[in-house]
C-alpha cells in the first residue's frame, strides 16, 4: 500500500520550523548548563531536583517501551496521556473549517470534542446494534476531506473489541489515516494492531499506561506509527511534553511488566465474578459482552439508579443518553471490597420507589 503522510499534511506545516530547544542544540549529558535558563540550585521546597527540563524526545522511556512492545523507537510517539495524540494528529491533517473526521458513535468522546477544539467537522457513521462496524457506511462516508478515521478496540463505552476483519477491510479501503485506539487491549483476548503495523503506512495504533498500568495520574499515552508520521507528530508537539517525574516513574513502572500482568489478571478474575453478581440481580437487564476493564449494563431506570448508587457513595458512570445505549450504565471493575459494595448498593435498589 502506497501512502505518504506528507501529502496529507495540512499545507503550512510542510516548512514550518519547529521550536529549538536548549536540550534540542546540546544533547551531551556532561557539562555545565548553562543554556536553558534553568535554576542552578534545585527544587523550591521538595527534596527531589526537577530544576533541569526533562529529555524533549524521552529516549529512555521509548527504549523501555520499544522492548515491551517489540518495535522500533522511531515508531514511537509519546504524549500527554493519549489524549494528546489524539489532538496533535488532527492539528496535523485536518484543515480548520475544512476537513473532516469519521467517528463510529457510540465510542470514546474525545474524538468528537478535539474535532470541535479544531474547528474540525465530524461524520459518524454509527456501530450497528451488535456495536461493530458498518464497514459499507463508513466507506460510502468517505472523501478526499475525511482525513482521519477514529476507531477504537475494545470500544468505549461499549467494551467490546470490534471484528478484525472489519478493521482490516477498512485498514485496505480508508485512503487517509487509520487511528485504532487500543487503550484497553491489555485487557482483551487479542493482540492488536501492533503486529501488523509494518504493513499499514496509514496506521496509528494508539496506547496508553493509564489503564492496565494503572499510571492514569502519571499521564502517558503512546502513538505508534510508521517515522514519517512520528517525526511529523515531533514537529508540532510541545517541545517537553513529557514532565520528569512522569519519564522516570514510567522507566521505573515499565521494568516490572509482571505487576501489571498480575493486575490485568486480577481485574479479569474480578470482572468475571462481577459479572455473574449481576447477572444475578433483577434490576439487571442485560450485561453486555466486554473485552476490557469496565462493562456496560442495561437497567430499567438507568437515571434514577445512578442517583441512588450516588447516594450509597458508589459512582458509576450514566450512559444512557448514548446513542445506542439507552439504559445503559458503565461500570468499572474495582477491587473485590469495591464491587462488593457495588453489589450491596445495587441491591437496594427497588425501581418502584422511583418517583417518574
Ligand atoms: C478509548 C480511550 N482512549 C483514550 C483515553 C485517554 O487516555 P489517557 O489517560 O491516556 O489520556 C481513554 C480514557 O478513558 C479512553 O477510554
Amino acid at each position: 500500500m502506497s501512502f505518504d503522510p506528507n501529502t496529507l499534511l495540512r499545507k503550512h506545516l510542510i516548512n514550518l520550523k519547529s521550536y529549538s530547544s536548549a536540550r534540542d542544540e546540546y544533547t551531551g549529558k556532561e557539562g555545565v548548563f548553562l543554556d536553558a535558563n534553568e535554576n542552578p540550585y534545585g527544587s523550591a521546597g521538595v527534596r527531589e531536583a526537577y530544576n533541569r527540563y526533562p529529555d524533549p524526545y524521552q529516549q529512555e522511556v521509548k527504549q523501555a517501551v520499544a522492548k515491551i512492545k517489540n518495535i522500533g523507537a522511531e515508531s514511537i510517539f509519546l504524549g500527554n496521556g493519549s489524549d494528546e495524540p489524539i489532538d496533535l494528529l488532527i492539528r496535523a491533517f485536518c484543515d480548520p473549517g475544512k476537513d473532516k473526521v469519521i467517528t463510529v458513535p457510540p465510542t470514546y468522546g474525545m474524538y468528537e470534542v478535539s474535532a470541535g477544539i479544531n474547528d474540525v467537522g465530524i461524520v459518524k457513521v454509527p456501530l450497528n446494534e451488535n456495536f461493530q462496524l458498518d464497514v459499507k457506511g463508513v466507506i460510502s462516508a468517505t472523501g478526499s476531506d475525511t482525513k482521519i478515521l477514529f476507531l477504537c478496540s475494545p470500544n468505549n463505552p461499549t467494551g467490546n473489541l470490534i471484528r478484525k476483519e472489519d478493521l482490516f477491510t477498512l485498514l485496505h479501503e480508508f485512503p487517509n489515516l487509520v487511528v485504532i485506539d487500543e487503550a484497553y487491549i491489555d485487557f482483551a483476548p487479542d493482540a492488536g494492531f501492533l503486529p501488523h503495523l509494518h504493513r499499514f503506512p496509514n496506521l496509528v495504533v494508539l496506547q496508553t499506561l493509564s489503564k492496565a498500568w494503572g499510571l492514569a495520574g502519571v499521564r502517558l499515552g503512546m502513538a505508534f506509527a510508521s517515522p514519517e508520521i512520528i517525526v511529523i507528530l515531533n514537529r508540532i508537539k510541545p517541545p517537553y511534553n513529557i514532565a520528569a517525574p512522569t519519564q522516570s516513574i514510567v522507566r521505573e513502572a515499565l521494568g516490572n511488566v509482571l505487576a501489571k500482568e498480575k493486575m490485568v489478571a486480577d481485574i479479569l478474575e474480578q470482572k468475571n465474578w462481577l459479572e455473574d453478581q449481576l447477572a444475578a440481580l433483577p434490576i439487571v437487564q442485560h450485561i453486555y459482552p466486554s473485552d476490557a476493564n469496565f462493562m456496560l449494563i442495561r437497567v430499567p431506570k438507568p437515571k434514577e439508579t445512578y442517583q441512588f448508587l450516588i447516594d450509597q457513595k458508589v459512582i458509576v458512570r450514566d450512559r444512557s443518553n448514548v446513542m445506542h445505549c439507552h439504559g445503559c450504565l458503565r461500570i468499572t471493575v474495582g477491587t473485590r471490597t469495591e464491587n462488593e459494595a457495588l453489589l450491596k448498593a445495587m441491591a437496594l435498589v427497588k425501581e418502584d420507589s422511583f418517583v417518574n
